[in-house]
């Protein structure tokens, strides 16, 4: 202090000594007195003595009453010594604030004489005022995008003090983002400014306390402080960042509609708005954007649609995440579809021939077809099958590209059409199938002859038919189709002569029915076989031969023609000699006759038309055997005449009539001289008749003896005995009456007995013979004689027939 007192009274002698000057050299300012102190004197501190600068002496200064005349006394005056004394605080900033120079003006007061001096006290400032900041602390706010170099202006400090003393500097609290700046913007008054050096970033620091310290230029220093708060107001700096930059999922197809799909998020360093995210589909297609919806909020994707891999096996998404300020970033999803097996097969055929020939060689392509299938892997391998039992396989061709091909005999009589399936199955688990039918047509060949519908036919026909009559129809088929059915009938052979065949008969090439041409005979041509043929129109032809047997049945068409009595060679009748002697029955001759006939109508029966006299013979009606009926007596005429007629069995019946001439003899060798009266017999074909005659009995002995046999073993073998042939009314009618005297001699001819039953189902062939007449080996050449023995045994009226044919 002592030192500080010392400096300050070195002040005041300056002043005074510059107030000495003064008057010196201005004298209208001689009475001027100035002082100068410093402010904040303590009280009692002497400012200058007045008596010495007013050249008053001290013994003067009781009398002149020295006082101060002011308005507020900051001075008083000592009137011992002349000292004006400080007398009350002086505080230059609140006397004269913001003047650079404060000066205080007083009047002393001296009386005796009364005299006023003009006095003034020059306040000098001390440094008492540090500097001090409107307010301690505040806030500023400053974007952290706010740019290098960018000026924020503080408050001003204040210092009461002015000079040296008043405020001079700021200095800063270190720091890496700003700097200050002091700008003179009005004069005299400092403006600090923060200068921003380094950019600010909000997401790494967000707020910085910075001291801003104000230095005045006392001795010694004084200084004020204020905290600055700098918020660092966010910016939108920082874009949205999502967990990865790509994204890859698999999603099976097929889900269903709001499957979730994926979640992606982002996340925004910044604050507020600028960390508000929402999402969007960034440059999608269409159809994806069907497929898929976006959460905007949340960054979920759900599909919306059933999603299908044969559509699209995968999908790329780009997925825009966009804060409130606008700043956007951007993913890629990648999705993968996985395959189901939701597809099945697809056959496609490429080529089917609609139609096969039947006989097409094993092996033959049908059909090329190829299958598809949409799924992948395992899913869309295909198996191909057909169905079994059918005469076709497939062949794999190339891949996916099969042939169906026959594999064995078609035949179209058989099954004329086949649909085949072709089932192509994945190896999907579970696997699907589908199935394609192909119809395909077999195509007729003539492989099929025709076929008659009997193995042989057997026709009957009554003679003396009319020319162009029916007699047959013979039909085939032919199971092929078309011309290769169309079935035309020929004759092909005949045991006709050629040459008369064509008289005889004719087919309709159409339809098979068989006419005659002419009127047939049953006595010319009892039977005659045809071989009937039928062709189709096949290339080449097919044919197939049947035979047809015409039986050619009798009528009555012939009469009864006697052969005995016959007349002799001269046209005279011949006689029958009968012995006197003879005995009742005895036999006296036959009537032969015989028909060409055959069965009923060929029966003969034998009725006495006439007799000379009545009742002297009997007439065997089935025999035509002429026997005596009583003795002869002698009044009986010696010649006798009977007519007879012989009636065949037919409907109407036809009959013939013979003369008997008998002559009674008493012996034979009477009777014969009137036999040898006539004319013998010397015609050699009357011998010839004979003979025939002589062997027809024979042989009709042999016959019946055949017969009967035949008839026997027959019925021992059949369990029916109504087989009335035994009955011995009509066994005995036979046809040919063979009288006792004619049956001996040598037969010229040999004869073939046959015998048959007439219904064809049961037909035996007896050949009997008599080997002393006729050698085996010429049994079937010179003549037969037909014997056919007919059973009708399932009628009621049940008989047998027997008739005896002749052929020469
Ligand atoms: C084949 O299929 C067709 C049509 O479906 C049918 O009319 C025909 O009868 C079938 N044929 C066979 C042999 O199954
Ligand atoms: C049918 O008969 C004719 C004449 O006898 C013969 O040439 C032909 O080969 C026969 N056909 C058949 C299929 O038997």
């Amino acid at each position: 202090m002592a030192n500080s007192a010392k400096q300050r009274s070195g002040i005041w002698r300056r002043q005074v000594l510059f107030l000495f000057l003064l008057p010196l050299l201005c004298g209208a300012l001689s009475e001027q007195i100035r002082y100068s102190i410093p402010e904040e004197m303590a009280r009692g501190s002497v400012v200058g003595n007045l008596a010495e600068d007013l050249g008053l002496h001290v013994r003067d200064l009781l009398t002149r009453n020295l006082r101060v005349s002011a308005e507020k006394q900051y001075f008083t005056v000592n009137t011992d010594d002349g000292n004006i004394l400080v007398s009350d605080r002086i505080d230059r900033e609140s006397l004269c604030p913001r003047k650079p120079l404060c000066v205080l003006p007083l009047e002393i007061v001296a009386e005796n004489p009364l005299n006023v001096f003009h006095i003034n006290v020059i306040i000098e400032d001390i440094n008492d005022n540090p500097p001090h900041f409107p307010q301690d602390g505040f806030v500023l706010q400053i974007n952290e995008l706010a740019i290098r170099g960018s000026r924020f202006g503080l408050e001003s400090a204040i210092d009461a003090d002015v000079g040296r003393n008043s405020l001079q500097s700021y200095r800063l609290s270190s720091n890496e983002h700003f700097s200050l700046m002091v700008k003179d913007k009005t004069k005299g008054k400092n403006a600090p400014e923060l200068v921003l050096e380094k950019p600010l970033d909000r997401e790494q620091q967000s707020s910085h306390l910075l001291v801003l310290t104000a230095v005045d230029g006392g001795d010694p220093v004084r200084t004020g402080t204020t905290e600055i708060r700098i918020e660092v107001t966010d910016a939108n700096d920082n874009p949205p960042v999502f967990s990865q930059d790509e994204y890859r999922v698999s999603l099976r197809e097929n889900v269903p509609p709001g499957t979730s799909v994926i979640m992606v998020t982002a996340t925004d360093q910044d604050e507020g708005v600028n960390a508000e995210i929402t999402y969007s589909f960034k440059t999608l297609r269409d159809d994806v954007g069907n497929m898929f919806m976006l959460d905007h909020q949340s960054g979920e994707i759900k599909s919306r649609d059933l999603i299908d891999f044969e559509i699209s096996s995968s999908y790329t998404m780009n997925i825009e995440a966009k804060d409130g300020g606008g700043m956007a970033t951007e993913c890629k999803i990648i999705l993968d579809i996985l395959d189901e097996n939701d597809n099945a097969p697809d056959v496609v055929f490429t080529s089917v021939a609609s139609s096969i020939t039947e006989d097409a060689e094993p092996g033959t392509v049908i059909a090329l077809f190829k299958t598809h299938d949409k799924d992948s892997e395992e899913n869309g391998e295909i198996t191909c099958l057909i169905e079994e039992n059918v005469p076709f396989r497939i062949e794999s061709s190339a891949s996916n590209y099969y042939k169906l091909v026959t594999d064995g005999t078609l035949d179209r009589e058989q099954t004329p059409e086949y649909n085949i399936t072709i089932t192509a199955t994945d190896k999907g688990k579970p696997p699907l199938s589908s199935s394609t039918s192909v119809t395909l047509h077999v195509a007729d060949v003539n492989d099929n002859a025709p076929v008659f519908h009997q193995a042989s036919y057997v026709v009957h026909v009554a003679e003396n038919n009319l020319p162009g009559a029916f007699i047959a129809q013979v039909s085939a088929s032919d199971s092929d189709l078309g011309p290769n059915s169309r079935i035309s009938y020929s004759i092909v052979a005949s045991d006709l002569e050629p040459r008369a065949l064509s008289s005889y008969v004719s087919v309709s090439s159409q339809s098979g029915v068989v006419f005659a041409q002419r009127a047939f005979d049953h006595e010319q041509l009892p039977a005659f076989e045809l071989t009937l043929q039928a062709c189709d129109q096949g290339s080449p032809a097919l044919s197939a031969n049947v035979s047809l047997r015409v039986w050619v049945d009798d009528r009555n068409d012939n009469a009864p023609r006697v052969l005995y009595p016959a007349l002799g060679p001269d046209g005279s009748a011949l006689f029958d000699t009968v012995p006197r002697a003879a005995q009742p029955g005895y036999l006296v001759t036959k009537v032969v006759a015989v028909d060409a006939d055959s069965g009923h109508n060929a029966w003969l029966s034998y009725h006495v038309l006439q007799a000379s006299e009545p009742g002297l013979f009997s007439l065997g009606m089935p025999t035509g055997e002429v026997r005596t009926a009583r003795a002869l007596g002698d009044r009986d005429a010696a010649r006798q005449r009977l007519l007879v007629a012989v009636r065949d069995g037919g409907q109407p019946p036809l009959s013939a009539t013979a003369t008997l001439y008998l002559v009674f003899a008493d012996s034979s060798q009477e009777g014969l001289p009137d036999l040898r009266d006539r004319p013998a017999p010397s015609d050699p074909e009357a011998d010839l008749q004979f003979y025939l005659v002589v062997a027809l009995a024979l042989i009709s002995v042999f016959f019946l003896l055949a017969v009967i046999l035949a008839i026997a073993l027959r019925l021992r073998r059949s369990s029916s005995p109504t087989w009335s042939c035994f009955q011995p009314g009509l066994c005995s009618r036979t046809e040919l009456g063979v009288s006792p005297n004619l049956s001996e001699g040598t037969l010229p001819y040999s004869y073939n007995l046959y015998v048959a039953s007439d219904s064809g189902k049961t037909r035996c062939n007896l050949l009997t013979t008599t080997p002393e007449m006729v050698p085996p080996q010429d049994l079937c050449n010179e003549a037969s004689l037909v014997v056919s023995v007919s059973k009708e045994n399932n009628k009621t009226n049940s008989h047998s027939v027997a008739s005896i044919y002749m052929f020469n």
